[in-house]
């Protein structure tokens, strides 16, 4: 019996783990897609080096990038944190939960600030503006908040696994 309960920590262990990386590719994804829409991301240019084409589909696909963004990472911060809750023992500090569920919160601020201006931009015709301040925004925040928590917390489940 004992052992079959651990069969069952272990698997389910080996889901949440593959359940984190598979949001986390979604992620990486939506970034290759921004970049693979927006090809001023990083460059002082804007639409007008693009051709008519371009910029119809571009401009097409700002807020499907907007709705996506917010879809995307409060789903996965609500995984992340149903995860992290789980495997926490009793007599564990929560101080590291509760800073990491922190953090999540700062990062959907961000974002939520970010997706405003972006719409802004794009109410205003501002289609590369929009892209780029959403691309700047979303590297800064998901970058930071990998390297800070969600790196050495996914090590952590690894090594206890
Ligand atoms: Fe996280």
């Amino acid at each position: 019996m004992k052992n079959r309960e651990l069969t069952d920590l272990q698997l389910m262990s080996t889901e949440d783990l593959e359940l984190m990386q598979t949001e986390h590719e979604r992620l990486h994804r939506y970034i290759t897609n921004l970049e693979e829409t927006c090809i001023h991301l990083q460059d002082n240019l804007n639409c007008s080096s693009c051709d008519k084409e371009k910029r119809a589909s571009c401009h097409g696909r700002v807020p499907s990038f907007l709705y996506v963004l917010h879809e995307l990472t409060e789903k996965h911060f609500y995984h992340e944190e149903f995860i992290m809750a789980k495997r926490l023992q009793p007599d564990q500090s929560n101080s590291y939960f509760e800073k990491h569920k922190h953090a999540h919160k700062l990062v959907l601020d961000a974002f939520h600030q970010a997706i405003i201006e972006a719409d802004a931009n794009y109410e205003l015709g501002k289609i590369a503006e929009a892209y780029k301040s959403l691309y700047a925004k979303v590297m800064h925040e998901l970058k930071t908040h990998a390297y800070e928590f969600d790196d050495p917390f996914i090590k952590s489940m690894i090594e206890k696994s």
